[in-house]
């Protein structure tokens, strides 16, 4: 799976890189930085690298850069044009500066390249205003999950 290289090369601000992980060393940058932001920081879980998942026809994992260190992740899967997205994580420093949403659009770009006709994620109440911006609308009750508040929430693609 390819989805275009995402790069912004603004004078003067860092270079954002988005790329598929397309390799074992990849993979452990992923999981390290799964690490730092769902075991250590959120608590919200202390498995973060047995995820099925993470491999196969219908999954594409990113890894995003700034100067080249890598600093966030996300994790598409898509099945029969369904889309889910799950760990999408920016290491704290490197918040607030588009890292997130650089991710998000990736993910997307991959599940529309894959035939998805809508991506269906679980936001932690905080980030459902990040969602919100990326086109998603929450579906449902607030569930608990590793101790955090979430919601279902949705986008479709085809329209
Ligand atoms: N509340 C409200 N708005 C938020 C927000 C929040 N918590 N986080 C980001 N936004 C907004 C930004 O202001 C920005 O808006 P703009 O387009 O008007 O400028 C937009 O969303 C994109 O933000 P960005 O800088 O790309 O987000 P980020 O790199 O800080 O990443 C997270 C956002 C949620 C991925 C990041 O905070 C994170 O990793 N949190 C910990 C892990 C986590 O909770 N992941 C989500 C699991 S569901």
């Amino acid at each position: 799976m390819t989805v275009p290289e995402r790069r912004h090369d603004d004078p003067g601000e860092p270079r954002l890189e988005v790329r598929v992980v397309d390799s074992p060393a990849d993979m452990r940058q992923v999981i390290a930085i799964r690490t730092v932001v769902f075991i250590d920081e959120q608590h919200l879980t202390d498995n973060v690298d047995r995820d099925p998942y993470d491999q196969g026809a219908g999954a594409v994992v990113v890894l995003a850069y700034l100067d080249g260190e890598p600093v966030g992740t996300g994790r598409l899967h898509v099945w029969r044009g369904q889309g889910q997205i799950a760990w999408v994580a920016v290491l704290r420093p490197h918040r607030g500066r588009g890292v997130g949403r650089e991710i998000m659009e990736a993910l997307l770009d991959a599940a529309a390249d894959l035939g998805a006709e809508r991506v269906t994620l679980s936001a932690q109440t905080h980030a459902i205003e990040f969602y919100r911006l990326l086109g998603f609308a929450p579906v449902g009750d607030l569930f608990i999950m590793g101790n955090i508040e979430h919601i279902t929430m949705v986008r479709d693609l085809a329209a």
